[in-house]
């Protein structure tokens, strides 16, 4: 068994080497027949029209290196909230609002590290709004993704995140908090807060 380790990791070493080698000093060599092909492409783009309609609308598809520590965040009362496209003071906007709103694409909300919802474009999951919901394992080298998706999602005790968060009054768009609408959750704040503090992801 010992050897096989051994075989994997020259084999991974060997090919990190190839491809180190592929983007230094073979840089030269491979974009020499890129240039040719490259010149009328770029007349092209220059004659292609603005983007406009046919622009593929903003989405984003998370992977697992893409969560954080949620102290990364910003808190706003008491859950976290990011966004991954750029929209962070929409978004904060919104949280901020007490007549609710709907969150810019790209919105990561989580209460808990194990939990998160990100907004996804319009019109990608009308039953959660838009909202792609996750349930994560979180460790000290990062984070793993046990199941996502939108109106079948369920958390790590096998409950459905929609049909808590489908309680809450639209104009909140599927955020519960304590006033919304949701059956609360049989967590005081403190312990919500030590399930916070506890993320044992980098800070
Ligand atoms: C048993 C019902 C229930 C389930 C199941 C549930 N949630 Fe929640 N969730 C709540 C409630 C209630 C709150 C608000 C808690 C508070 O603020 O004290 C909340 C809070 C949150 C928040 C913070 C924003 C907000 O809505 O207040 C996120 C994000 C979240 N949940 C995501 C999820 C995800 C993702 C799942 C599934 C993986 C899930 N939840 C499963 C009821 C639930």
């Amino acid at each position: 068994m010992r050897g096989h380790l051994w075989i994997w990791a020259l084999t991974l070493a060997a090919s990190a080497g190839v491809f180190a080698a592929c983007g230094s000093s073979g840089g030269g060599v491979a974009t020499a027949p890129h240039e040719s092909s490259t010149v009328p492409s770029v007349s092209s783009t220059a004659a292609a029209p603005a983007p406009s309609s046919t622009a593929p609308p903003e989405d984003i598809n998370m992977t697992a290196a893409m969560f954080t520590n949620i102290h990364r965040l910003t808190k706003v009362r008491h859950f976290y909230v990011g966004n991954l496209l750029g929209h962070l003071a929409d978004a904060l906007a919104v949280a901020n609002d007490p007549k609710g709103g709907v969150y810019p694409v790209g919105t990561i909300i989580q209460l808990v590290p194990q939990e998160a919802m990100v907004k996804r474009r319009a019109g990608w999951s009308p039953a959660t709004h838009d909202w792609e919901m996750f349930s994560l394992t979180a460790s000290a080298t990062g984070t793993t993704i046990r199941s996502r998706g939108a109106a079948k999602t369920v958390n790590a005790f096998g409950l459905n995140c929609a049909s808590c968060h489908s309680a809450a009054e639209s104009q909140f768009d599927f955020v519960c908090e304590t006033t919304h609408g949701c059956a609360p959750l049989p967590l005081n704040d403190a312990v919500i807060k030590q399930i916070q503090d506890a993320d044992p992801r980098p800070k």
